[in-house]
């Protein structure tokens, strides 16, 4: 009986680990496509604002971040869809926008926003008013 559970739980993992809304799968997208210039953490600058809290907030939210007069003037929620559309084709979704980066993969795409939820749990956690 103990065995089975066992061969049971080893199935069941590794089923989730082909799924899409991989967090882990994500993060080595980001680390390939994103991280260059987008940070993980609080107040982190670099090309783009951080990313950290960016889920489930307004678009355009970073305080002391520049950005274009089309993303600041857009009043988006990235959610689980604008996210998947901006990733899609960020001027298509953004029209003047200055992030050209598109991840044409739709199962690349459902990975990187896993992984952008678990970069908002902790941040919203630690510093919500500040994003
Ligand atoms: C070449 C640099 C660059 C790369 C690579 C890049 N971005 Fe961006 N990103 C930007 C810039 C610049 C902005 C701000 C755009 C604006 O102001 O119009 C931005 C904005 C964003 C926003 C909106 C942030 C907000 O606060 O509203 C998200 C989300 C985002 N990027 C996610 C990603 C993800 C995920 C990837 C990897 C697939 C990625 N970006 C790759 C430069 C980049």
């Amino acid at each position: 009986m103990a065995a089975c559970a066992a061969v049971l739980a080893v199935v069941s993992s590794s089923t989730l680990a082909f799924a899409a809304d991989d967090s882990v799968a994500g993060q080595k997208v980001f680390a390939v496509r994103c991280a260059s210039c987008h940070g993980t953490t609080v107040g982190e600058k670099k090309i783009g604002p951080t990313v950290a809290g960016v889920f489930g907030h307004e678009s355009g939210g970073v305080a002391d971040f520049r950005y274009s007069p089309a993303l600041k003037s857009a009043h988006l929620t990235w959610d689980n869809a604008t996210l998947d559309k901006w990733l899609q084709n960020p001027s298509g979704l953004v029209r003047g926008t200055t992030m050209f980066v598109n991840v044409p993969g739709s199962a690349d795409r459902q990975n990187l926003i896993a992984y952008l939820r678990t970069l908002s749990a902790g941040a919203n956690a630690a510093a919500a008013p500040t994003r």
